[in-house]
């Protein structure tokens, strides 16, 4: 397989508007759901969560093609307790999907899951997030249907499927594929 030119580190506040539009416009294409536009607001704002978070970018060479935040307790935590981490804010720009670069993201989350010592990372999905679903379950994440729940969104109730890896797996060759470095 041919090495992509691809690196994985956190986001420099010079990037933040065009991450948040990348989280923005790859979220509303996935399906005809109505994203809320609160939520909207909260993925697009990269600086308003920094703090609390890590922010990371994959950039193919050299352009930002993909985000995914990794939360370590505090405000931005949904599922997560003590000594457990939490994946949000996850995408990868439309034209470049299918080349392995969510899965180096996911597999730098993961690292800082094992780095950090934390015995659990959840994430949350939509059901009609299929192919992160496809990516989080060759990951090792499996489904925790007693963690799911529904927010109102737009006037109606959306769905939001629990998932959790348990425990934090050594390095996966799907990190291996990329160039990785930043981090
Ligand atoms: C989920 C998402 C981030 C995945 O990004 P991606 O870069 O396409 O992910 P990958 O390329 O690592 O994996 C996707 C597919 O490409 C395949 N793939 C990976 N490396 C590959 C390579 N080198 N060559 C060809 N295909 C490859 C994977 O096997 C996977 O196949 P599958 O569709 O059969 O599962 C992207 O689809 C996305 O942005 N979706 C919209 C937002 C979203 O749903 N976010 C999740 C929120 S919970």
């Amino acid at each position: 397989m041919t090495e992509l030119d691809v690196a994985i580190r956190s986001a420099e506040p010079t990037e933040y508007p065009l991450v948040g539009e990348l989280l923005v416009r790859a979220y509303d294409n996935i399906s005809d759901a109505v994203i809320d536009p609160d939520y909207n607001r909260e993925l697009g704002d990269v600086a308003g969560r920094v703090d609390a978070a890590l922010v990371l970018v994959a950039l193919l060479e050299g352009v930002v093609v993909g985000s995914i935040t990794y939360v370590d307790g505090g405000p931005l935590a949904e599922l997560s307790a003590l000594h457990e981490a939490e994946i949000r804010m996850f995408a990868v720009d439309s034209t470049v999907r299918g080349k392995g670069i969510g899965a180096a993201l996911l597999a730098a989350c993961v690292d800082l899951a094992r780095r950090d010592g934390r015995e659990r990372l959840w994430l949350s999905t939509s059901p009609w997030m299929k192919d992160a679903q496809r990516l989080y379950e060759r990951f090792g994440f499996r489904r925790v249907p007693t963690r799911d729940r529904q927010e109102p969104s737009s006037g109606q109730m959306f769905e939001l499927w629990a998932y959790l890896l348990e425990p934090i797996p050594e390095p996966r060759s799907t990190a291996q594929q990329c160039t990785r470095g930043g981090l």
